[in-house]
């Protein structure tokens, strides 16, 4: 995090104010790291989809984009489930001010029987508080045991002892909580004119689906992207950028036949997976995670499956964090948007239905299912800025940022050895013409003060892959080293060679 806000990459939103719960900024290297994110997404899912691969009947992948407002017809929000669904019950304590999802909450009590006059040790797991209250509930039982909060008889609610609090008894009672940001359209503020900040781009898509069906030449299978902000009023913002309250979404809603969804499901898991892979995380702190059949949102329990990808994030180590959700969302939201909209959204398949005597098709009138793999563009970020965070003693600036090159927002660094002697007027001129080439895909910096190491080291923080230096031998020779930053290794190349052995180590 300190490397993250020294270097430009992440700010606290509104920080001369004390910031603001929930929200964050990214500085320059921040904010074109998280563009070439969305942009590697966009190229590989939009413009190029699934990056080429063929889908699993051995078809092309089909993928149009779409834009959708940030603000829908607050209908919408009601057919898709979520004024209903968003309204997780919470408590707050009337001690600290702290807000807690009820559900999430655990108490530890003794191992058999009832407190009697002690309290019930309230506390969230997986937070410093746990183990604090642990030692009290053993001061005061011997052995333990832990239980969800709710199960606390609701005449015992007064000796419950919240996290961090002093006195028992500070919990309110739960209560409903809706999670999507209330707004009004138009002056008056009447709550007639109530709307909500959208929580997904997913249901701009479903709501357009027949415009896009009956404006373009697509045929199911086939999706529909989209990217953009999507707002939710989380109760325990935390890790950093992890849980925002403001964050981007990158999501598809792949429409398909029911009867292929399972293999379609199966086709984008493994993509997915793969695809953040191929952007370095590579190792084992990437996974695919099965939901079980509790976990199930409500669209999902028949069907295919839900699989989240997630990476092992240092905050929720050594448990991982969600990263991206492939869900099979079987056709519940056209079905509710039909409902809700009294509009018919069926698809009409003139290649399937049955043959007629007359060796014609009849053609097949259906609910398309959905396949939505639904990926977070800020917990991307931050993923890969902990994937490539490297300490490294045996350099002079021991912090280092291996990021994919295709992802670095510097993509090269021009120096002059020294400030003189002929070399800025070279470094200056490849400069250009480096940075004339390459500006669609990141910086390309100049930097001709302080020594070559400090140079180096400030590159290697900002997860510059290449470094090309202008010295002596290159007024000679019309050569220039070129110091690669993961291994710090040099080799000599030829000035006119400098862009192509950029474009050759940057990717698509
Ligand atoms: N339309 C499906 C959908 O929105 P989700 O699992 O709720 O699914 C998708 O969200 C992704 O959005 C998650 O995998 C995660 O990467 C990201 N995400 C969700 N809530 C977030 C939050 N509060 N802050 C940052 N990213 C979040």
């Amino acid at each position: 995090m300190a490397l993250a806000k020294r270097r430009g990459f992440v700010y606290q939103a509104s920080e001369i104010y004390g910031g603001i719960n929930g929200f964050w900024d990214y500085g320059p290297l921040g904010a074109q790291l998280k563009k070439n994110l969305r942009d590697a997404w966009w190229q590989d899912v939009v413009m190029n989809p699934c990056a080429g691969a063929l889908g699993p009947f051995g078809e092309p992948v089909r993928i149009v984009p779409i834009d959708t407002t940030i603000i829908q017809h607050p209908k919408v929000w009601e057919a898709s489930g979520h004024v209903a669904g968003f309204n997780d019950p919470m408590v707050d304590c009337r001690e600290t001010k702290q807000r807690y999802r009820f559900d999430h909450l655990q108490a530890f009590a003794p191992k058999s029987g009832d407190p009697g006059d002690k309290p019930y040790f309230a506390y969230m797991p997986d937070t410093p508080g746990e183990q604090k209250q642990r030692k009290k509930a053993e001061k005061a039982f011997g052995e333990v045991t832990s239980i969800p909060l709710r199960d606390v008889p609701k005449e015992r609610w007064e000796r419950v002892l919240a996290p961090e609090a002093e006195k028992v008894g500070s919990l309110t009672e739960p209560r409903a909580f809706n999670l999507m940001f209330k707004t009004y359209i138009g002056a008056t503020a009447t709550e007639e004119d109530a709307a909500y900040l959208r929580p997904e781009t997913a249901q701009g898509m479903f709501v357009q689906f027949k415009n896009v069906l009956d404006t373009t030449r697509v045929k199911v299978p086939f999706g529909i992207a989209a990217m953009g902000k999507a707002f939710r009023n989380e109760v325990t913002p935390r890790n950093f950028t992890f849980r925002s309250r403001e964050f981007e979404l990158m999501e598809v809603e792949f429409f398909c036949h029911e009867s292929q969804a399972a293999e379609w499901y199966k086709f984008w898991r493994d993509w997915r997976l793969s695809w953040w892979q191929g952007l370095g995380l590579a190792g084992e702190n990437l996974r695919l995670r099965p939901h079980e059949q509790d976990e199930l949102a409500h669209y999902a329990r028949e069907g295919a499956g839900v699989c989240d990808i997630e990476y092992r994030f240092p905050f929720t180590y050594p448990d991982f964090g969600e990263l991206e959700g492939v869900a099979h969302r079987s056709c519940f939201d056209l079905a509710q948007h039909q409902k809700y909209a009294k509009t018919n959204l069926e698809y009409f398949d003139a290649e399937r239905g049955e043959l007629l005597p007359n060796g014609s098709h009849k053609g097949e009138r259906y609910l398309p299912h959905v396949i939505e793999p639904a990926a977070g563009a800020d917990r991307g970020v931050l993923a890969l800025l902990c994937e490539a965070y490297t300490e490294d003693p045996s350099r002079p600036s021991p912090e280092l940022l291996k990021l994919h090159p295709r992802l670095s927002p510097i993509k090269a660094a021009i120096f002059p050895l020294v400030n003189k002697d002929g070399m800025p007027e070279v470094a200056e001129k490849l400069y250009t013409e480096i940075r004339n080439r390459f500006w669609r895909f990141g910086f390309v910096e100049y930097d001709p003060k302080q020594t070559i190491g400090k140079r180096y080291a400030r590159m290697d923080e900002a997860g510059c892959p290449y470094c090309f230096t202008i010295d002596g031998d290159t007024l000679k020779d019309q050569t220039v080293t070129v110091r690669d930053r993961d291994t710090g290794q040099q080799e000599r190349i030829g000035i006119d060679r400098v862009g192509d052995y950029l474009a050759e180590r940057l990717g698509p």
